[in-house]
Order: structure tokens, then sequence, then C-alpha cells
């Protein structure tokens, strides 16, 4: 089964997305997470995207789309992907059916996480992560059980996103309203999305998100 996880920044699509990989193996396809490793790495693609993730743009539709196409070439056919943050535009969009096809795939579900943005600045600015395994973190809402200490590796290394500041956000939700939030009726017409309250706990999220897949 290959799904877009579809939402405005911290609409929880990072979160859900490694649920659902612990849950039924699916492999979750991060542009987001591609692009700050080849930044980490210093690549030619990393050197690109850096500065246009600082300030909340879009990095250009056919570095994206060539990411997720090397990806699902490297993954076996029965391998579920979830593409979170991916597509971001109508040329993503269309790149994506492009690139499914290619590799024998179609898509199952278009899911939306709806929230309320204002709610999501907070979400997103007190966010943290382990710097080691990556383990998620909120400044008010997830605390690690033992201060400074990463519950799941041990680790006492933690790491906040460079574009997690309020300015920054602002500007990648302006981004979503005006590119991505039309691709949806796209979707609509083919009858595969779902929206989910995604303002709901996290749990009462990942429920309805596993309703929709059954
Ligand atoms: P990307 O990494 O994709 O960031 P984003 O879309 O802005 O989304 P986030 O990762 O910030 O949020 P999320 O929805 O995953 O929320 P999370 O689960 O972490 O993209 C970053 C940049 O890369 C872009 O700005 C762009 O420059 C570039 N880029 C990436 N893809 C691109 C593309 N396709 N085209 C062009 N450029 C691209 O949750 C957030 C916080 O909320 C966490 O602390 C979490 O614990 C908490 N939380 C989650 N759910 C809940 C809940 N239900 N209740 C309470 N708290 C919750």
């Amino acid at each position: 089964m290959d799904i877009i996880l579809l939402g405005p920044p911290g609409a929880g699509k990072g979160t859900q997305s490694q649920r659902l990989v612990e849950h039924h193996g699916m492999r979750q396809l991060s542009t987001g997470d591609m692009l700050r490793a080849a930044v980490k790495a210093e690549t030619a693609v990393g050197k690109e995207a850096k500065a246009i993730m600082e300030s909340g743009g879009l990095v250009s539709d056919e570095i994206v789309s060539r990411l997720i196409d090397d990806e699902l070439a490297s993954m076996n056919d029965s391998v579920g992907a979830i593409f979170d943050g991916y597509p971001r535009t109508k040329a993503q969009a269309e790149a994506l059916d492009d690139i499914l096809a290619k590799h024998n795939r179609s898509l199952d579900h278009v899911i939306e996480l709806e929230v309320n943005e204002d709610a999501l600045v907070d979400r997103i600015t007190g966010r943290f992560t382990c710097a080691n395994c990556g383990a998620g973190y909120h400044d008010r809402y997830k605390l690690p059980r033992v201060e400074g200490v990463c519950d799941k590796c041990g680790s006492t290394k933690f790491k906040r996103r460079p574009d997690d500041n309020e300015e920054t956000v602002r500007k990648r939700m302006q981004e979503y309203r005006a590119k991505t939030a039309p691709i949806l009726p796209g979707y609509e017409e083919r009858g595969i999305v779902t929206r989910i309250d995604g303002m709901a706990a996290i749990d009462e999220v990942t429920d309805a998100l596993e309703e929709v897949l059954r």
C-alpha cells in the first residue's frame, strides 16, 4: 500500500509516519529528512537546498522528485511507501504519478491531517530530537522520562532544526497554503482523500489512520 500524508508543517506527518513504519513495516519517504541528510553531508543537492530550507521556501521540484525516484528504485515492491512531505506542488504531484507508474506502483490513499495553524507554531518551536537516534520530544508535551537523557537510546545529546523558528514556520505555512493545498482537489477527483483531525491526541490520530488503512 502506498500513501501520501499531507498537512502543514507540524501537522504530525513525521510522528505518524514513524508509527506506521513500526506497526506495518512500511517505509517513510520524507523529502525533508532526505534534504537534511544532504545538507549535513554537504552534497551538491545539500548546498543548493540549505539556504532555501532555512528561509522556509521550497526546494526545486526536479531535485525532490529525483530523490523520491531514487528511493523507490531501491525499495522492494512488497514494501508500502509513506510519502511524507512530498508532493508539495502540482508539478511534484504529476511527477509522482509518473514515478509510481515507472515502478509499477499506485497510490491507495491521500490522508490530510487537518490542524489549527496557531497550535502548529507552538508544536514546532518546542520540538527537539535526540541527536543520536532521532527520537522526537517537545519542551512542553513530551519531555524525556529522565531529564536530559533520551528514552530510546540513552544519549544526552539533543538538537533542534534551524528552520523551527516562528518566522520560518509562518513562511512554511504560507507555502503550504499557496502551493501544496491546491493539489488536494486532483486527488479528491480520484476519490482517494481522507481527512483526519490532526488536533486530536497523537494516539487518537494513529487510531484514525489505522482505520483508514484497514
Ligand atoms: P519537512 O521536513 O517536510 O517539514 P514540514 O513539512 O515543515 O513538516 P515538519 O517536519 O515540520 O512537521 P510534521 O508534520 O512532520 O510534524 P511532526 O510529526 O514533526 O520540510 C522541511 C523543508 O524542506 C521545507 O520547508 C522545504 O524547504 C524542504 N522540503 C521538504 N520537502 C520538500 C518538497 N517536497 N518540495 C520542496 N521542498 C521540500 O510534529 C511536530 C511536533 O508536534 C512534534 O514535536 C510532535 O511531537 C508534535 N505532535 C505531533 N502530533 C501531535 C498531536 N496530535 N498532538 C500534539 N503534539 C503533536
